[in-house]
């Protein structure tokens, strides 16, 4: 009989902690003029407990900033935080300048006014601290929001658009609490799952269509979504903006950084209980997220396990189901938007891109990553993209883990995985992008309207503990490279001294003076790109950094207004 007892006393337990925390809805911040301000604070994931966190306008997370396509918006960021941060409108098209990378610091007590167009379609884009080596922490300790972009498009559809009653912002957060409730970062045993900063997450919902719109907001965690019944719901819209129509999907995977928008039907179903569910059971091994988060059980992932939520289904969110509401979307809409990716064919050029682990052999997830051989120097501008360049990355991922790549400025269109078509969720206007281990994924996209800022834009894994490892490499956008010809001239017409290079420095001369040198590029000899950087056009580059160019044998192109010339060096 005792043991009877027990059992149900286990049972009450379990039920007792799986309550219901109704999710915390941010409040919005509208018009063309946005104040945020950055502070320090505490909050209560578990009743009683304060946590030290950082927030914007509050202790955590941040407001939902709705903003207009084609407005001029003015955005005052105050850091009242006691340390340096910036902040990024991840997915937004904006000028370098305004973009909020790791170069554009905002000191403690100073404030940041970025003013730009919103250039970008209807869509759910975010905000959050991109700070180098800081990244996670200002994240992880809570800084984050929602930025929806409305346009006239958007305003024709029978969609609902009404915040906070039928249009949902949903972040998905998974963190790591320390015995005295403070969040870890960094951290792999994120095992504690939040929804708005919410754990235990339930939502009330009227019996209609009802529209959510997913952020995974987690450092590094993927999210396999799924309803509790296996029903479908519908994905209208992808990171840049609405798809062609809605997609019937039962199972949607989001990795860190993507966003979705989606419409649930819960329309005849008063009274009942809905779950949106994580079936990271059925992730292949090399996904973090899945029993193993490198390729095989040799590839271990310190503080990775265990983690009930490593390899296991798990609930993410209960919506409890109410009466309709007085003026309820009913269907689910057979059109949306007018998309219209680039063809292949307009491309100027296809940049090969390659994830490396730091070391070989079975730690290697702990280690870092590179992009292209190389780590982030906040000193070097890895490509300089000429303006309006329509460009194909190729970007091959040879880790054994799966990393979302990321790209600032621009929205891009997936051309292939391993040179099949993407999935349809993929074939909308996509920022974030997940390479599986052993996977080349191809995009394509054009580097419009913005260039010669006095910073670059980023792009890098959006797994944060890799992206403050370094795995990030900057661009530059440039109009001054017009006129550089692609044509290899017969001859090398420049010196570069001294080589073999010792020194980690070289200088490169024109033999004819009256030649200007547009831009440098060092190629391996396979022709892989590895640093390139624009000059307003000289004779003489003096004490070019090549220090970081391990031992080797490298092309180095010299392009000028009418040709282009190479020659090898050696670095010794
Ligand atoms: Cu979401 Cu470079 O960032
Ligand atoms: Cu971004
Ligand atoms: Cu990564």
């Amino acid at each position: 009989m005792k043991k009877l007892i027990v059992l149900t006393l286990t049972v009450m337990v379990a039920v007792s902690l799986n309550a219901q925390n109704p999710i915390i809805i941010p409040g919005t911040l509208s018009g063309t003029e946005f104040n945020l301000n950055l502070q320090n604070g505490t909050f209560q994931f578990y009743d009683g407990i304060n946590t030290t966190t950082m927030g914007v306008n509050g202790g955590m997370l941040g407001p939902t900033l709705i903003m207009q396509k084609g407005d001029d918006v003015d955005i005052t960021v105050n850091n009242n935080l006691d340390e340096t941060t910036t902040i990024h409108w991840h997915g937004m098209h904006v000028s370098a300048a305004n973009d909020g990378g790791p170069h554009t610091t905002i000191e403690p007590g100073a404030s940041w006014n970025p003013k730009f167009t919103v250039l970008d379609k209807a869509g759910t884009y975010w905000y959050h601290p991109h700070l180098h080596e800081k990244t996670n922490e200002h994240v992880s300790k809570g800084i984050a929001g929602f930025i929806i972009v409305q346009d006239e498009e958007e305003a024709t559809l029978d969609l609902p658009r009404t915040y906070g009653v039928d249009d949902f912002p949903l972040v998905i957060q998974t963190k790591d609490f320390d015995s005295q409730n403070e969040i870890v970062v960094p951290s792999n045993s994120d095992d504690v799952l939040m929804v708005n900063a919410t754990i235990e997450p339930s939502l009330d919902v009227p019996a209609q269509v009802i529209r959510f719109r997913l952020l995974n907001g987690s450092s590094m965690r993927v999210f396999n979504f799924g309803l509790s019944d296996n029903s479908s719901f519908y994905m209208i819209g992808s990171d840049g903006g609405l798809l062609s129509e809605p997609l019937a999907l039962t199972r949607l995977q989001m990795a860190p950084g993507e966003r979705a928008e989606i419409l649930i039907d819960f329309g005849g179903k008063e009274g009942q209980q809905l779950k949106l569910m994580s079936y990271a059971a059925e992730f292949n091994n090399g996904i973090y997220g899945a029993t193993y988060p490198g390729m095989g059980q040799m590839m271990t992932l310190d503080g990775y396990n265990p983690n009930a939520m490593n390899g296991n289904n798990f609930e993410v969110i209960t919506f409890n189901i109410g009466a309709p509401n007085g003026n309820p979307v009913t269907s689910i809409p057979a059109t949306l938007v007018e998309v219209t990716p680039i063809p292949e064919s307009d491309s100027d050029i296809t940049r090969n891109l390659t994830f490396t682990p730091e070391f070989m052999g079975p730690d290697q997830l702990n280690g870092n990553f590179f992009i292209n051989g190389t780590t982030f120097d906040m000193d070097v501008i890895n490509y300089s993209i000429p303006l309006n360049n329509t460009e194909i990355w190729s970007i091959t991922n040879q880790s054994g883990i799966a990393h979302p790549f990321h790209i600032h400025d621009v929205q891009f269109y997936v051309l292939d995985r391993n040179g099949n078509p993407p999935p349809a969720s993929e074939q909308g206007r996509k920022d974030v992008i997940l390479i599986r281990p052993q996977e080349t994924v191809r995009f394509i996209t054009k580097f419009e309207d913005f260039a010669n800022d006095p910073v670059p834009y980023m792009f890098h894994c959006h797994m944060l503990i890799h992206e403050d490892g370094g795995m990030m490499l900057q661009f530059e956008v440039v109009d001054d490279l017009i006129g550089i010809n692609e044509q290899q001239s017969e001859n090398s017409n420049f010196v570069i001294y001294p080589n073999p290079v010792s020194n980690g420095k070289i200088d490169i001369e024109m033999l004819d003076e009256n030649t200007a040198i547009k831009m440098i590029e060092i190629c391996s000899l396979d022709g892989k790109s590895i640093l390139s950087s624009t000059f307003k056009g000289w004779q003489t580059i003096s004490d070019y950094d090549v220090s970081r160019l391990k031992k080797g044998v490298y092309l180095v192109k010299v392009f000028t207004k009418e040709s282009y010339y190479s020659q090898k060096i050696i670095i010794k």
